[in-house]
């Protein structure tokens, strides 16, 4: 057996982001003011986020310098290790090299502080006193509360409702970090209200808590807003991840044919994958990258390409994506940071134009999967993690009943300790099977009236 784990030194951590956009065949459509359907440009954006971040959603520049205070902290626990799943392999009889990319080794648990450092420096920098944001599984809130307090700045995060239910704990872990916490739809917010009005019992969804977020930040000039996925400079910043795997790769002497990573909003995929992109578009490789969603909310394999608002009450710009339409509230599935109706502008761009593809799974395939995974390599994935992992199952087994040795990179992107409520439901038999049938996607589309895209 060859090396288990493949690590890299502090001065191979990326000193630069990936641009995807400079290398794109097609550019995605701008974002629309909903109000006139017109393109609006990015001093829209200025009310909710920092100059040097919305300078960064619109740059087409390949790459991008990280600095130097942001690149310290990464040190913490960059470069993350990348693994061989031999075990997992024998488990799973298969031909196939299966390697992973632990993002859970970072102090909220995944690959969510890559960006929320990066954003809390940017606020930091134009004087922002307090970060509003959103939360689906809880990983995303712990990223920004710790990244705020580390540049001394307020956190108040929405989390949805049933993961503040499901994880008591995230919110312990983010208030350790001195972060307010509060379960989404609340009645602080006129979006909330609206939203406990139709329905008092609502689990919460991704847009409804962004919804909260926007509505507060907006309110007071030093506090800004924060999303922990879908925009393009969240996917830039996670770049990262995908940079140090093509190293990692290479020192294993590998190319791999085939990359996988979940998807809630893009930006674990994009930020293993669009590293591996660029040589497809710029060497003419041949990397196939699969995005693994849930079946329960399958935005990519079964949404339309279209504009739609990246929130629930439609207080963001119309946004060129493939959704399930804004008003769609994903069935209470374990894997909460997976809750979202859209997707980003760029991987969807990308999946127009057949650049990566997309898979769904139904959420036992994928805990046993996970589970299979945690008796074999030994860690145990976060519920939207063992997303990727039911792809790389998949995958190891087509090579097995084809005779093939094919390599199999996914991104383990967060650890599950903190999700052992669903683990244990599972266990119990408790989980259920959410497979939406065309009737509900058909009924939640019909609802929107946002541009089309011919
Ligand atoms: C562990 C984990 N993986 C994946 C996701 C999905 O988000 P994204 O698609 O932006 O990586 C989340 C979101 O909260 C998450 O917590």
């Amino acid at each position: 057996m060859s090396e288990k784990k493949i690590l890299l030194t502090e001065n191979e951590i990326p000193d630069r982001w990936y641009n995807i956009m400079a290398d794109m065949p097609n550019k995605p459509l701008p974002p629309l003011n909903p109000e006139t359907n017109e393109p609006i440009g990015p001093e829209a954006l200025a009310p909710i986020f920092p100059m040097g971040l919305i300078q960064q959603e619109v740059s087409t520049e390949r790459w991008i310098e990280i600095p130097d205070q942001v690149r310290d902290i990464y040190k913490i626990w960059r470069p993350t290790p990348l693994f061989r799943a031999y075990s997992f392999e024998k488990f799973l009889d298969t031909p196939a090299k299966i390697f992973y990319k632990y993002e859970g080794v970072s102090p909220a648990g995944s690959h969510k502080p890559n960006t929320s450092v990066a954003q809390a420096y940017y606020n930091k920098q134009e004087g922002v006193k307090k970060i509003v944001t959103e939360t689906g599984a809880g990983q995303w809130g712990s990223a920004l509360a710790l990244a705020c307090n580390m540049f001394d700045m307020e956190c108040e995060v929405f989390m949805v409702r049933l993961s503040y239910d499901q994880k008591p704990y995230r919110k312990v872990m983010m208030n350790t970090w001195g972060a307010t916490v509060h379960p989404s739809p609340s009645e602080l917010t006129a979006a909330g209200r609206k939203i406990l009005e139709q329905d008092p019992n609502s689990p919460g969804s991704l847009g409804i808590a962004i919804s909260e977020a926007i509505e507060t930040a907006v309110q007071d000039e030093t506090t800004k807003y924060a999303l922990g996925s879908v925009l393009n400079h969240v996917l830039l910043h996670q770049t990262v991840v995908g940079q140090e795997a093509v190293l990692q790769m290479e020192k294993a002497g590998e190319l791999p044919d085939i990359i996988i990573a979940p998807f809630g909003g893009g930006s674990n995929f994009a930020g293993l994958t669009f590293p591996f992109l660029r040589l497809n578009l710029t060497e003419g490789k041949k990397i196939r990258a699969i995005a693994s969603e849930p079946a329960s909310c399958p935005k990519l394999t079964r949404g339309v390409f279209r504009y739609d608002f990246g929130d629930t009450i439609g207080m963001t710009p119309l946004l060129p994506m493939y959704t399930l339409g804004h008003n769609f509230v994903p069935a209470p599935i374990h894997a909460g940071g997976l809750r979202y109706h859209g997707a980003g502008v760029i991987v969807s761009q990308l999946l127009k134009d057949k650049l990566i593809e997309a898979r769904a799974h139904k959420q036992l395939e994928c805990f046993e999967a996970g589970i299979n995974f945690a008796k074999t390599e030994g860690i145990i994935p976060a519920p939207e993690a063992t997303h990727g992992i039911a792809t790389a199952v998949q995958e190891a087994i087509k090579c097995k009943e084809e005779g093939v040795s094919r390599t199999i990179l996914f991104n383990l992107c967060g650890h599950g300790n903190f999700d052992m409520s669903a683990y244990q439901s599972y266990f119990e038999g408790k989980l259920e099977e959410h497979e939406l049938t065309s009737t509900e996607i058909e009924n939640s589309l019909a609802e929107l009236s946002t541009p089309t895209i011919s």
